[in-house]
């Protein structure tokens, strides 16, 4: 029986840092051996959002028995690994910098392949981490960072279908519970609030709604709640804001992924299963997560969610690029610099006016 490769995963692009190990068993299907994740939630509420010297050097101090306790858990020998992945973009900077040199150090000392996997990468193929999943399938990654629509057609072929212009949902959900007056990360607290709210209270904006295809905009929101939110009084307005705002992002995602879905059978029209997945922390809205089962239902697409642990940032995710861009032998030079930014899709075109986020 010939040795299945170990492969180690690093991730610290942004406010968590966490390491993995994953082989594969004899049908070439993945296996976690450890998955190991340490937030910085604690350290970030205070300030409302992720401060990077702060997160940098939380990093710093946890790395090493991060992936000391995913190698420990794992119950392999750091010699037994076959190469070692981390993130090298995009996020932030002085964060990326922590996981890449450790992971490009490590593989040095070991004598093995480093590679340098794009965050978004790891997002992208996360749900082949524990279904089986065959190409091409399209993703919609909604997270604190990044939301996106991808037509995920093979290892390294991505095409970018609609993106935010302006900020990520994870965001305008954390900055509308910031202005209602809950720490951050207040996203699952507006969840919570919106159940006892009135949805149909307030008017709220839906930028770029009958424009721009299946790119997103949330800015123009979150400017409208802050008008709001200087005349409101009561807990009762407070749950109400919350369930309107909840009501206008489950309406703007369902328009966005209709057509999101018209664009990917137009890419795909030999495909014979059409496949949906949602991936990132705000898959774990439960009313977003039954909107859209029911939209696949209507469409005719099979939606598939990762296990939450599998959604947000891990090190499993990168971990499997990293496990089939070793078995493609694609390795990366230790001198790889860490990109802030990195689109998954090179020939993305920028939308005019406000800076897109990648
Ligand atoms: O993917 P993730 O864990 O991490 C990064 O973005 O790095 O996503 C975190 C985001 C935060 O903005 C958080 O408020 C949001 O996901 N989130 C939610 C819910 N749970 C997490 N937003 C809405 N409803 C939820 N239940
Ligand atoms: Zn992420």
């Amino acid at each position: 029986m010939t040795k299945k490769p170990l492969i180690l995963g690093i991730e610290s692009s942004c406010d968590e840092t966490a390491a993995s190990l994953i082989t594969e068993n004899d049908n070439g299907f993945p296996i976690i051996l450890s998955n190991i994740i340490s937030s910085q939630e604690e350290i970030h509420k205070e300030f409302g959002g992720v401060v990077p010297e702060l997160a940098a050097r939380s990093h710093l101090e946890k790395i090493d028995w991060i992936v000391k306790k995913a190698m420990d858990e794992s119950g392999r020998r750091v010699e037994e690994v076959d190469a070692v992945a981390s993130t090298a973009g995009p996020g932030l900077v002085v964060c990326l910098s922590v996981g890449l040199s450790f992971g490009k150090a490590l593989a040095a000392a070991i004598n093995k392949p480093f590679i340098a996997v794009n965050h978004l990468e790891g997002h992208a193929l996360s749900p082949r981490l524990n279904s089986k999943l065959d190409y091409p399938y399209l993703l919609l990654l909604i997270s604190g960072g990044h939301s996106q629509y991808l037509n995920v057609q093979n290892l390294g072929k991505y095409i970018r279908l609609g993106t935010t212009i302006d900020d990520a949902l994870g965001e305008a959900f954390d900055k509308t519970a910031k202005l209602l007056g809950i720490e951050f990360p207040g996203g699952p607290q507006i969840e919570i609030l919106a159940k006892k709210g009135n949805p149909k209270k307030y008017d709220l904006p839906k930028p770029i709604f009958n424009k721009g295809g299946c790119n997103l905009s949330f800015a123009g929101l979150k400017t409208s709640i802050l008008k709001i939110c200087k005349s409101i009084n009561t807990d009762q307005e407070k749950f109400d804001l919350a369930a309107s705002f909840q009501k206008t992002v489950l309406e703007i995602l369902y328009k966005k992924t209709k057509i999101a879905f018209q664009e990917f059978k137009k890419i795909n029209s030999n495909t014979n299963k059409n496949k949906f997945i949602v991936a990132g922390g705000v898959a774990a809205n439960i009313k977003i997560r039954n909107m859209l089962e029911n939209l696949c239902k209507e469409e005719k697409f099979e939606a598939i969610f990762p296990p939450i642990d599998l959604c947000g940032d891990n090190a499993a995710m990168i971990a499997m690029v990293g496990l089939e861009k070793f078995k493609l032998k694609q390795f990366s030079k230790l001198d790889h610099p860490a990109k802030p930014r990195w689109s998954l899709d090179e020939n993305a075109t920028f939308l005019k006016g406000a800076g897109v986020k990648l």
